[in-house]
């Protein structure tokens, strides 16, 4: 296993694309929960549109990331033997799943927000730093998707 290549197929001048995309579903699916917070907070129906469009951010832009990450788990076989990718993939699917119901939630009403959808972001939040992490360790603990420089 440890010989098959890691180096990232899905990538520009070898950096993974789907490194470059996971900053923002990370990013909406915590500020959805700041939003909800603030809504809860203050019971101002601004924070329901925030929390609309950052919820759907979140969810469309993590489809985009897992569709990259699921290209480079098909394409790379070193990645695909590894248990490591498949938990990391598990979990990111678990987060999106919380995610899109979150962001369908919201389209379909907003007299659930408190407290479902306030409990969708905040089991989405635990769902995204769960995976996060496990895709985190893919890269430091594996090397998964690293060029190595000879260069000063
Ligand atoms: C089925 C869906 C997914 C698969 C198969 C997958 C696969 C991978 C792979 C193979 C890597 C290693 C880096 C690379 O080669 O690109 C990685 C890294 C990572 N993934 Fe995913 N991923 C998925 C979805 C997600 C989602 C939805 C998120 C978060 C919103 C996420 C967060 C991360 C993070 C934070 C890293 C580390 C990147 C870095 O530190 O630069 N992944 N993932």
């Amino acid at each position: 296993m440890a010989e098959q290549d890691i180096s990232s197929a899905i990538a520009v001048a070898g950096h993974p694309i789907h490194a470059m995309l996971v900053h923002f579903p990370i990013a909406f699916v915590v500020a959805t929960l700041g939003v909800d917070i603030l809504y809860w907070w203050t019971a101002d129906p601004f924070w329901v549109q925030v929390g609309l469009w950052s919820a759907g951010a979140a969810f469309i832009l993590g489809v985009l990331a897992s569709l990259a990450g699921t290209a480079e788990l098909l394409a790379v076989p070193g990645i695909r033997v590894r248990v490591a990718s498949w938990n990391h993939a598990i979990a990111a699917m678990v987060m999106l799943a919380i995610t899109g119901a979150n962001a369908g939630l919201r389209i379909y009403g907003t007299e659930d927000i408190l407290p479902n959808g306030l409990m969708l972001s905040a089991l989405s939040t635990m769902a995204v730093a769960f995976a996060g992490w496990h895709g985190g360790k893919l890269v430091f603990d594996h090397g998964v998707g690293l060029i190595i420089s000879s260069r000063q």
